[in-house]
């Protein structure tokens, strides 16, 4: 009778056990990159925090700064969340890595120039001019591929294949901050070689292209 009720309660904290396990394993932060003044701090959230906020940032999330120079090429698997003041520090965070779901938000009135950012492997983009205090609907979203969050198993592991199989590049103008206008983009779809199908863009040309894999390239302005 003891070993029974012994082994009951052994049970039971198996299953709390894995039932807390669940839940913090639910409960994914997301990461914050921001720049102000050549410094660049690094964060992980657990809550949203107001675009631009950067003292709040630096209490509600676990921060470190990255130093300019210490900067690597990386990709990010969930959501990103960039806060930027100027273009240089921004191409150096983000050009030509791979980022699924990035939101681009410019903390200050500069006007940016046009020039493009390329990012691999972009679904989502969500841009905010949080400084220019635009009233109506300063948040912009765009789905550039690939579709809902509540996509079946079996159809991400689908387009994990087709990930492979083929690649996804971005270019962004950063000079669409500058407009009022809503984001737009348009997509070339089985492209055999970047190079030869657009010799007048300077910029795949410094872009190492696999020969046998076909691209999507996405142009958003
Ligand atoms: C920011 O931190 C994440 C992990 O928290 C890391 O994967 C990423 O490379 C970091 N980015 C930079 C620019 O340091
Ligand atoms: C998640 O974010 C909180 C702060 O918002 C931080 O304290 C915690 O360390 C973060 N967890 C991970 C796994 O980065
Ligand atoms: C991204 O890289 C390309 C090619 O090196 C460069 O011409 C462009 O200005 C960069 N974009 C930004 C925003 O830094
Ligand atoms: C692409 O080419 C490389 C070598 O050039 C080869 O190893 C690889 O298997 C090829 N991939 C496909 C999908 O054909």
């Amino acid at each position: 009778m003891s070993s029974s009720s012994g082994c009951c309660l052994l049970l039971i904290s198996v299953l709390i056990i894995f039932a807390l396990a669940h839940l913090t394993k639910g409960q994914k932060n997301s990461t914050l990159i921001f720049t102000k003044e050549n410094t660049i701090r690094n964060c992980s959230c657990s809550a949203d925090i107001q675009d631009c906020d950067y003292s709040l940032a630096n209490l509600m999330c676990s921060c470190k700064t990255v130093l300019l120079f210490s900067v690597e090429q990386t990709s990010y698997q969930g959501h990103l969340t960039i806060w930027f003041t100027d273009i240089s520090v921004l191409g150096l965070l983000l050009n030509f890595t791979l980022v699924q779901d990035l939101k681009l938000s410019l903390c200050s009135t500069n006007t940016l120039p046009t020039e493009y950012l390329a990012v691999w492997g972009l679904k989502r983009l969500r841009i905010n001019t949080e400084a220019k205090q635009q009233s109506s609907a300063p948040e912009q979203s765009l789905l550039i591929h690939s579709g809902s969050e509540s996509e079946s198993k079996e159809k991400s592991m689908y387009l994990h294949k087709d990930w492979q199989a083929c690649m996804y590049i971005s270019f962004i103008d950063m000079a669409l901050f500058n407009r009022e206008s809503s984001l737009k983009s348009y997509s070339i779809e089985n492209i055999a070689s970047i190079t030869s199908n657009f010799p007048y863009f300077s910029y795949f040309k410094t872009i190492p292209t696999p020969s046998n894999k076909s691209f999507v390239v996405t142009f958003i302005y």
